[in-house]
């Protein structure tokens, strides 16, 4: 677009009626930050500055911006196929991609299911252990673990196997059944650490408590992220500045979102 144009888009277009996920609504709009374009790895914002796209969209735009090989291919699908339902019908590209994908997958992943989101597929993944695990005859098999921290997404299961009080607190009892692992923010442990850490394990060796809490026969799924990405990227503290606190203190990390 044009200045000119933003300009009097912005004239004629209120920010009100937007709803902003995960975003402090009246602060941006008192004072918004606005992309208008992106090319490559950079956003180019409305007053025409570039910005180094980090963060790859939300994680999603990993090849980069306007790739004409991409646009290319958009193009060419949407001429010949825009869409076609999905139960009781298919079409060949959705076959061919799950072969491709099944290929790459290690061992025997070899079937995929898709989804329109990663919120939506943990709610089908935790979906889909407790409807396997009924239909080989073990419906008591009930139970779902998380990790405290973990973030799986913005529905009832992902909330609830996620472990992120801002995202919790809100939204009462939510899925019942589930319990979590300790997280694994460990400041002594992980400060500067050079290579793989000795430590860790331990929190692995949780899951153990757990199931002998609950008794394993009722475990149905366990659910963490290998890498913590929205609970945050947290920059060395000095060790001094953490106390005689419990190692694994969680109260200071509560509000990440
Ligand atoms: C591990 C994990 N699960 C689920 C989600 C939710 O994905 P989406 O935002 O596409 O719903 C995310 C998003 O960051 C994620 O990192």
């Amino acid at each position: 677009m044009m200045s000119e144009d933003i300009a009097n888009s912005r004239a004629n277009n209120s920010l009100d009626a937007y709803w902003m996920p995960f975003t402090a609504n009246r602060q941006f709009k008192a004072n918004p930050r606005i992309f208008v374009g992106a090319d490559g790895m950079y956003f180019k914002t409305s007053d025409g500055r570039d910005v180094l796209d980090g963060i790859a969209g939300l994680w999603c735009c990993n090849a980069g911006h306007k790739r004409p090989r991409i646009i290319e291919a958009v193009k060419k699908q949407v001429e010949e196929l825009d869409y076609s339902p999905a139960f009781q019908m298919g079409h060949y590209k959705a076959f061919e991609l799950a072969d491709r994908l099944a290929r790459l997958m290690p061992g025997d992943l070899d079937h995929v299911f898709f989804t329109n989101s990663g919120s939506e597929s943990v709610e089908t993944a935790l979906k889909i252990a407790l409807a396997y695990h009924r239909a080989r005859g073990e419906g008591h098999r009930t139970r779902l673990i998380g990790r405290e921290k973990g973030y799986h997404g913005v529905n009832f299961g992902g909330m609830s196997v996620g472990g992120m009080p801002a995202n919790r607190k809100m939204f009462g009892s939510l899925v019942a059944g589930v319990d979590h692992l300790r997280h694994t923010h460990y400041v002594p442990g992980n400060a500067y650490s050079r290579g793989q850490p000795e430590h860790g394990v331990e929190l692995a060796d949780d899951l153990e408590r757990l199931c002998a809490l609950h008794d394993p026969s009722t475990i149905a799924a366990v659910i963490v992220e290998p890498v913590a990405g929205s609970a945050g990227d947290h920059a060395p503290q000095r060790l001094s500045a953490t106390p005689a606190r419990d190692m694994y203190e969680t109260r200071h990390f509560a509000d990440f979102r």
